[in-house]
């Protein structure tokens, strides 16, 4: 009998507003690095969901905290006080040494908040026409209207205009540049430390550290956007922990809560400028996704993944870089581009799906490698041949 029930491809089709070019593949089960089809057949993730799953799918600790969550208190809005909000709060501070924390609920979300914050401590401090926010060419800050605007894409931003006004991009790796664009109307430069839609770029470490003294001396602040790179990617707790600067507000999503949707907004004491009602959220720093990024911090600590993170880095850095057809891999810890001969990412990212492994092609000639940070040295080797098998 032929089946005539439609494929979830025309059902998505059919109900979904197209926005995503998606593989062909239907996921219904995930363990550690490996994610299951509908089918049975397994998949090694090296994507993590973009970033996300670091600390493994269907994480047992998570789950367990979440569950137990779900059966105590699930929600009850930021006008109470609740408990795993303000103890995400105070790890926040002590990891990463700045001082207050608004949660907000996804990467977009938390730039939005660190913009207005930026502004707010630009009008507070040095008056109403120093609102600008400077970001670089190649980012990626989100798709809501503002972060779209600090995003340096114009081709993601064209269909959009006009957008909010108040925002200039300059070229990555390009001091004078940015020097000739910080002005009296300057709130804050926001640039990520290592630009990851754009193509697993990391900024110089001599560039960040000049932005961070130019900020100093200009009295802008500088906003490190540590959605991709945060909460042990690059081997550290946060990106910039490695590279000699510090930041004056930071913005978390990705992997802080394993794939549950949560985003963060860090800042010192300095910038944390907002008065009661400048802004809010109904669901940020909820119950249960705040209990389940204090769970993910307790398996990186107790599961030593930034040392993995960092180990793993190694190994398939070296390995990747050894594949022929490979001209250089580059990114910090596990967040790794490998750049191809030529502009057949694309293809290789279809091999290498229907070899079992799952990347993405970030940009034309460039494979981006995030696995969780749980992955072994096994299924980094394994990892490591499923993709050179998908160049050939
Ligand atoms: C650096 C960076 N900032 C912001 C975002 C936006 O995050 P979200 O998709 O959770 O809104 C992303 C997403 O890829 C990102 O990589």
């Amino acid at each position: 009998m032929v089946n005539t029930a439609p494929t979830i491809a025309e059902r998505e089709a059919a109900s979904i507003i197209q926005t995503y070019g998606r593989a062909p593949v239907t996921f219904v089960r995930g363990d550690g690095c490996r994610l299951y089809d509908e089918d049975g057949n397994d998949y090694l993730d090296c994507l993590s969901g973009i970033a996300v799953a670091s600390v493994g799918h269907a994480n047992a600790a998570v789950a367990a905290a979440v569950s137990r969550q779900m059966t105590r208190l699930v929600h009850v809005s930021n006008l109470y006080y609740t408990v795993p909000q303000v103890e995400l709060a105070e790890r926040l501070r002590a990891l990463s040494g700045l001082d207050r924390v608004f949660f907000a609920n996804c990467g977009a979300t938390a730039n939005e908040t660190a913009i207005k914050l930026a502004r707010r401590w630009g009008q507070k401090t040095r008056g109403p026409e120093c609102y600008e926010i400077v970001s670089l060419l190649d980012s990626f800050h989100g798709r809501t209207l503002a972060a779209l605007a600090a995003t340096g894409q114009p081709k993601k931003q064209a269909v959009f205009q006009p957008l909010p006004s108040g925002f200039v991009q300059v070229p990555a790796n390009d001091i004078d540049a940015m020097d000739g664009a910080v002005g009296p109307q300057t709130a804050a430069v926001m640039v990520e430390t290592t630009q990851g839609e754009g193509g697993v770029l990391p900024l110089d470490v001599d560039y960040l550290q000049a932005l961070r003294e130019l900020c100093d001396e200009r009295g802008v602040l500088l906003v490190l956007d540590d959605v991709q790179a945060g909460i042990g990617r690059t081997g550290s707790w946060f990106s910039w922990q490695d590279l000699g600067i510090e930041p004056d507000i930071a913005t978390l999503a990705k992997a802080l809560a394993n794939g549950l949707p949560i985003g963060a907004c860090l800042s010192t004491a300095r910038a944390a400028v907002f008065d009661y009602g400048d802004h809010g959220t109904t669901f940020g720093g909820g119950p249960v996704v705040t209990t389940a990024a204090l769970a993910v911090l307790d398996e990186i600590e107790h599961r030593d993944l930034l040392a993995n993170c960092r180990q793993r880095s190694r190994q398939l850095t070296s390995r990747l870089m050894a594949v022929p057809g490979v001209t250089t891999v580059r990114g910090r810890g596990l967040m790794l581009g490998a750049v191809l001969d030529s502009p057949r990412a694309a293809e290789v990212n279809q091999a290498a799906l229907s070899n079992g492994l799952l990347l993405n092609n970030v940009t034309a000639d460039t494979v981006r490698f995030t696995p969780p940070l749980v992955i072994t040295e096994d299924e980094a080797e394994e990892a490591a041949s499923k993709f050179e098998a998908s160049l050939g």
